[in-house]
């Protein structure tokens, strides 16, 4: 790998994912992280079908609404995501990501979601290459790179997915795409994320077992000093 660095320090993001909060106490875990400087929420939905699990739904997004003015991330785990995409711009979602094997017409719905005012993204599985997406990547304005499989918080980094992040952080300016990574991020490997040329990191256990959120995210801010 050649570790193509990464000059733009300003422009990293962190976003929390929600699925790995406490949601016995939500409403406090949305101020904390808020109060932390998260720079999105991101919000894991999932129908049982596409992923192996249900999670976050529409009363989830209306808690942060209640809560937090930080923006929203809204990744669809769910099979035929057109059919959704306007209810959850409806709620607040600031990006909309869709996967494209979900998708019968993912190029009409990457389109649908940037008519509506919406940051438009593709999540790439593990096991899905850049080649089989090739031609959506131009259409988006995130590209969520899977660095587990999706349905559950709290799995370990698929390493073999470092090849395809490189590939993609080589062309996302080109395309002019924001590079996310989801999936087993935490302060170990978030540098040689970036290194990558990954701006965009969703973080749920690592930083959720966390005492102190503000702490857990200047610690990750901290390791994209580079
Ligand atoms: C997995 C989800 C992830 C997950 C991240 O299906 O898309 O967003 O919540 O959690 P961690 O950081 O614990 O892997
Ligand atoms: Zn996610």
């Amino acid at each position: 790998m050649s570790g193509r660095v990464n000059t733009h320090v300003n422009e990293y993001s962190i976003h929390p994912s929600i699925l790995c909060a406490d949601h016995g106490h939500l409403a406090d875990e949305i101020q904390l992280i808020t109060n932390a400087a998260a720079d999105y929420i991101h919000v894991d939905v999932m129908d049982g079908s596409f992923a192996p699990n249900f999670a976050c739904g529409t009363e989830i997004i209306k808690c942060i609404k209640k809560h937090s003015t930080v923006p929203i991330d809204v990744h669809l785990m769910v099979e035929n995501p057109a059919h959704h995409i306007k209810l959850f711009r409806d709620l607040g979602a600031d990006i909309i990501t869709i996967h494209p094997e979900a998708d019968k017409q993912a190029a009409r719905t990457l389109a649908a979601i940037r008519d509506m005012n919406a940051i438009p993204g593709i999540a790439i599985n593990p096991g899905t290459s850049v080649e089989t997406v090739k031609e959506l990547l131009p259409l988006c304005g995130h590209v969520l790179a899977m660095t587990v499989n999706p349905g559950f918080g709290g799995q370990s980094f698929l390493d073999f997915t470092l090849e395809k992040i490189e590939a993609l952080g080589a062309v996302s300016k080109q395309y002019g795409f924001n590079l996310c990574v989801d999936g087993g991020v935490s302060k170990n490997n978030i540098k040689k994320l970036a290194l990558l040329g990954v701006t965009s990191f969703v973080v749920g256990s690592a930083l959720f077992s966390q005492d102190d959120y503000n702490e857990a995210i200047r610690e990750l801010r901290a390791e994209l000093q580079l």
